[in-house]
């Protein structure tokens, strides 16, 4: 096969960075394909995100090393949501705490002593701002937009998106029978961290009745007025699908964990369980709670996202070789495109709150709890 290689890159290593989504794997080996296969490359898997790149580990991934991957879940090169190079946490000598260092330099000691000439990063919004640090270093990069939150600036869809809302529908679609059965409200909570994505398409398609937003601050009487009204008018059980990021109006978020090694320390979670208390309390209603947790997370990714991690790992090659810097891939509309990854950097997209799936949910009778 000819190689289409008219640069001078002639080794790219490949990261995965903050938490894992279904379709990394796609990305890896559509990457990893392309180079070899199209512009005869070598390839380098960092692992375990910045953290291998941190620490100088990474091997070489030839065509076998990706073969029968597409298919699966997690990364083969390991994550990492904790490391950032440009504020890299260390505990502190008396053990209490973190001191923060830039350990920039080590990283690029390492693309040097492994022959690196250019980066795949494939992450979110904080992996992208780890990425921009080193554009600003002059490293040649790429960014693939991954996260189940859907929430990064400039593309339309994150790859591992269509998973999660698979996985969280499926879920919901079971609680619906039980909830039945027992003429229970249920209650169940998805992640999403501060964008509504994932309960809004998971409670639309599986006829929830109410769906809270983190967008939108709900207010407890009309999200219980719901449910009683349903069942005065003989619907004896109620869905509740709420984002883990959602709020009462004039109330606080519920935060899980505080996690200050992490560049993102908030770690959202236990607004299901309030929630419950509280609507079986006022309505009397039986109420249950279910976090469906890393299950979004876990797991085959649909075709739709192996589909994407492919278009999005070939894309990055493509652009990568076409001498174009600091890119990110993007889908607009039907197109894989590309923009410009300092603007996505570190910054999140959340539900408009004029978006046609919020109309569209409202006129099929479902509450945001307003
Ligand atoms: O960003 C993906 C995500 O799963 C969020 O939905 C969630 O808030 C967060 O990661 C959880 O992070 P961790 O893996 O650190 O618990």
């Amino acid at each position: 096969m000819t190689s289409k290689n008219k640069t001078s890159i002639q080794r790219i290593g490949v990261l995965t960075g903050g938490g894992d989504c279904p379709g990394l794997n796609a990305v890896i080996r559509a990457v990893t394909k392309t180079a070899i296969f199209d512009y005869g490359l070598e390839v380098m898997g960092i692992e375990d995100g910045f953290l291998g790149l941190v620490e100088g580990r990474m091997h070489p991934l030839d065509d076998f090393a990706v073969s029968g991957i597409l298919t699966t879940g997690g990364t083969i090169l390991g994550s990492n949501n904790k490391c950032n190079p440009a504020r890299f946490a260390v505990h502190r000598a008396d053990g209490e705490g973190y001191d923060y260092i830039d350990v920039t330099g080590r990283c690029l000691d390492h693309l040097d002593q492994f022959g690196i000439d250019a980066l795949v990063v494939i992450g979110g919004d904080g992996t992208m701002a780890c990425a921009q640090n080193f554009v600003e270093k002059g490293v040649i990069c790429v960014g693939v937009p991954k996260t189940i939150d859907n929430d990064l600036v400039g593309t339309d869809v994150t790859f591992g998106f269509a998973t999660a809302v698979n996985t969280a529908t499926e879920a919901i679609d079971r609680i619906h029978t039980t909830a039945m059965s027992h003429h229970r409200a249920m209650v169940v909570e998805v992640m999403g961290r501060n964008a509504g994505w994932i309960a809004l398409h998971a409670g639309v398609a599986s006829g929830s009745d109410i769906i809270l937003l983190p967008e939108i601050d709900f207010d407890l009487d009309a999200v219980c007025d719901k449910v009683i009204d349903r069942s005065k008018h003989g619907k004896r059980f109620s869905i509740i699908c709420v984002s883990e990021g959602a709020k009462p109006r004039g109330g606080e978020r519920v935060v899980k964990k505080v996690d200050l090694a992490s560049p993102d320390p908030i770690r959202l979670g236990g607004i299901g369980r309030v929630l419950t208390e509280q609507i079986e309390e006022h309505t009397g209603i039986e109420t249950r709670n279910t976090v469906l947790g890393y299950i979004q997370r876990g797991g085959t990714p649909v075709p739709e996202d192996r589909i994407l991690g492919t278009e999005f790992g070939h894309k990055a090659v493509e652009v990568l070789m076409s001498g174009q810097k600091n890119r990110l891939v993007v889908m607009h509309g039907r197109e894989v495109t590309h923009e410009s990854l300092s603007a996505a950097a570190g910054k999140q997209r959340i539900v408009p709150l004029d978006h046609p799936l919020i109309a569209a949910a409202k006129a099929v009778g479902v509450s945001f709890g307003v």
